[in-house]
């Protein structure tokens, strides 16, 4: 089985995001992004960001995956990839890392593209002692 570097790792994933980047609705900000989780059992879904003339309302690319997935019947995701169109890579909002966590374990892997290729971080260190409901 071929082992993959860290830069080919989450290139499937980056690749998925990027797919989706014309979908993303950003006329007020001209920034479109696109997100890409990968479910447990493989399947692998898709947000871009959808923002709004009430600008608040606008929701990131990241919740939207999120929202997207569980609403398609996923519960946990195992990898994430966020690109956006313009500039280097870009990484979860503050908002988006706090719903990510919900979904995924400290040590899934979170994509990004720069510009020396793929970036991996995790769920863990973009949200270090994160929140979570006491049970
Ligand atoms: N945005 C995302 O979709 N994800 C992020 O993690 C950060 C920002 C969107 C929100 C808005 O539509 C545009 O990027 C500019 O902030």
């Amino acid at each position: 089985m071929k082992t993959l570097s860290p830069i080919d790792e989450g290139s499937y994933l980056i690749d998925a995001a990027r797919a989706q980047l014309a979908k993303a609705y950003a006329p007020y900000s001209d920034f479109p992004v696109a997100c890409a989780l990968e479910a447990e059992d493989g399947t692998i879904v898709t947000g871009v960001n959808v923002e709004n003339g009430s600008y608040g309302l606008t929701i990131c690319a990241e919740r939207c995956a999120v929202f997207a997935g569980v609403a398609a019947g996923h519960r946990r995701f195992k990898a994430a990839a966020v690109v956006a169109k313009k500039g280097p890579g870009i990484t979860p909002c503050g908002a988006c890392r706090q719903v990510l966590s919900e979904f995924m374990d400290p040590a899934a892997p979170v994509f990004y593209p720069d510009d020396s290729g793929v970036r991996r971080t995790t769920i863990a260190q973009l949200l270090p002692d994160a929140f979570s409901r006491p049970t």
